[in-house]
């Protein structure tokens, strides 16, 4: 599967809660970790012309049985960055590689509601990127900077609790999906 954070800083939360999902996937599933810095912002007077950048991205979600995205919460919404990500990635219109794939969601913040909002907004483009979200736990992870220690680490039990069972239900829905498992 692939992972992708809607954050560019080097000591973000969700990174670092991506990083953590690495290491809690179920046996024989890998997590490849895509870095959106360096995607431009989106220009429709280029589309037809895609930047390397946005033609790897495309590229690995093509490829990936799944996706997993976590995002920081930017103003009750998902930060630009990850929403130009996604635009690049959808277009052209009629090549869009998230189509019929499973994905879900996870979100770190400061805040005392975790991101829940972004994770709402991101459901909702969902739904005309065409793709699959596993729908609960919802893991949402509020006060992080008190869920890390220093080097990044999720040193919260709870929450890789939860994550854990997240993963494992985000595999067994790929599975559903793709017509190999009647769970
Ligand atoms: C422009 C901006 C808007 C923000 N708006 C929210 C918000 O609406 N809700 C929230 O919980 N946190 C908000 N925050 C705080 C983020 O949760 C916090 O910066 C978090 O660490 C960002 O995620 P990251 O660590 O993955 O970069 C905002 C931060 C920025 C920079």
């Amino acid at each position: 599967m692939l992972g992708f954070a809607g954050s560019l800083r080097s000591g973000s939360y969700n990174k670092a809660l991506l990083r953590a999902a690495v290491n809690l996937l179920p046996e024989d599933v890998t997590l490849e970790i895509f870095d959106i810095d360096g995607i431009p912002l989106f220009n429709q007077d280029v589309e037809a012309n895609i930047p390397p950048k946005v033609k790897e991205f495309k590229s690995k979600i093509r490829e990936a049985s799944a996706i997993l995205i976590a995002t920081p919460e930017y103003n009750y919404s998902v930060p630009g960055v990850l929403k130009n990500a996604i635009d690049w990635a959808s277009r052209p219109y009629g090549d869009n590689p998230f189509d019929g794939k499973p994905v879900a969601i996870i979100s770190a913040s400061i805040g005392m509601l975790g991101g829940a909002r972004a994770q709402y907004h991101l459901r909702q483009m969902f739904v005309f990127l065409n793709m699959y979200p596993v729908n609960g736990p919802e893991v949402i992870v509020p006060f992080a900077q008190n869920k890390f220690d220093a080097s990044g680490s999720l040193v919260d039990e709870n929450t890789k609790k939860f994550l854990t069972q997240l993963l494992q239900n985000l595999v067994h829905w790929t599975g559903r999906l793709s017509g190999k498992s009647h769970r």
